[in-house]
């Protein structure tokens, strides 16, 4: 028998939620997400520090040798999602979702800049817009930047998606893809109501998502529906066939070792579902907020949980900046005191050659014969670049 795996592919479009490369490439998906959280996860990994050190180094050449660190990392830090994004389309053959800074969430035309920016990054790349999804956060605000984007023909997938109210909202916007939660909505009935755990077809994510996908099908809007944040294969078993799921690599993992039958759940051809159309202004969309507790509170802590990522790894690229800009000066220094003082070139700087102070050349001569090596002024010079960073 096929694995889940390989059933759900035929029948949902499979795609992967991470910024790790080697598992892209393991599972094949057609699509992949990120988000700042997972870029964060992935910018700790050994293997992409050369593609992080490349950001950091094109941003320094973009933004000017003068320019303020925060500058610098603010401009590295977009093109951090872009490198990784473009690195993620040489495996994917589909769309690669891209997310906007969450900080911007409640600013539709910051957003707008954002957005437009990113597609521009990836255009220098020679990376074509329809192959990426610009991921917003489904404020209203958020919604309204999507509005304008999508006429502009940038794509977007509207996330932190957990209320109905904000996916009827993005239809009407004609937003290209959401992003449904399922995970973080079980998260919240858990806590809420002291449960472990809810049967898959009992699973309040699932049933949020089943409402949006058969409501969208039942009233022809072509906004696509990619389920997303999951906690295990059960939320993912109930919405087969839901035109999109996004999965960590554990669970894709799990899905591909386990053989038993899939039964299709929703299906786009015959939506099963006995709500009325509705349709949601500013003053709707409000008023639905207010009345779901768990859609603004998980919004929120959402937004608040990305930013945080994306501080973090603000703080962790200042820190990479520093290195290698230091690094760099350093041995430019090191450079200018032997060009300064190897009066005879031979590599070596004897006391006589030594324009400095007695005292200098002896602290820098650690092992007292009477000569400077390079590894002597390294080693100096380092004592004392750690000392003033203390
Ligand atoms: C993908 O688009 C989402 O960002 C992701 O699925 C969130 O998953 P989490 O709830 O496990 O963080």
């Amino acid at each position: 028998m096929a694995s889940l795996l390989d059933q759900l592919s035929a029948m949902t479009v499979v795609v992967a939620d991470t910024g790790e490369l080697d598992a892209i490439r393991t599972f094949e998906p057609r699509d992949a997400t990120t988000n700042p959280s997972l870029i964060l996860a992935a910018a700790q990994k050994p293997a992409y520090q050369a593609l992080i050190d490349e950001a950091l180094k094109s941003s320094r050449e973009h933004i000017g040798s003068g320019a303020p660190v925060e500058d610098v990392v603010n401009e590295a830090l977009d093109e951090i999602c872009v490198i990784f994004g473009k690195e993620i389309l040489r495996i994917v053959p589909g769309r690669v979702s891209t997310e906007v800074d969450a900080r911007l969430s409640f600013d539709t035309e910051a957003t707008i800049e954002k957005a437009r920016k990113l597609i521009r990054l990836y255009e220098e790349l020679g990376v074509t817009k329809d192959r990426v999804l610009i991921k917003i956060a489904s404020t209203w605000e958020g919604i309204k930047a999507a509005e304008t984007l999508e006429k502009e023909g940038i794509n977007c997938n509207l996330t932190l998606l957990f209320g109905f109210c904000q996916a009827v909202a993005c239809a009407e916007a004609g937003v290209t893809l959401i992003s449904p939660f399922v995970g973080r909505i079980l998260d919240w009935f858990k806590a809420e109501t002291g449960r472990d755990s809810y049967p898959g077809p009992e699973d309040p994510g699932v049933i949020s998502v089943t409402k949006i996908f058969n409501y969208f099908k039942k009233f022809g809007y072509k906004t696509e529906v990619m389920g997303a944040s999951f906690r295990n294969i059960e939320e993912i078993i109930e919405l087969a066939g839901c035109d999109l799921l996004t999965i960590s690599p554990k669970l894709l993992e799990q899905l591909r070792n386990t053989k038993e039958p899939l039964l299709r759940k929703l299906n786009k051809e015959n939506p099963s579902l006995a709500e009325e159309e509705i349709h949601v202004d500013k003053n709707k969309f409000d008023s639905m907020m207010a009345l779901d507790r768990m859609a603004s509170e998980k919004l929120d802590e959402g937004i608040r949980g990305f930013s945080k990522a994306i501080e973090t790894l603000e703080l962790q690229l200042a820190h990479r900046l520093a290195v290698l800009e230091g690094g760099a000066a350093f041995s430019h220094a090191v450079q200018e005191i032997f060009l300064l003082n190897d009066l005879d070139g031979d590599g070596c700087i004897t006391r006589e050659e030594w324009l400095g102070s007695d005292a200098v050349f002896d602290a820098l001569d650690h092992d007292h014969d009477g000569r400077l090596l390079q590894d002597d002024v390294c080693s100096g010079l380092g004592a004392a670049l750690s000392l003033s960073t203390v």
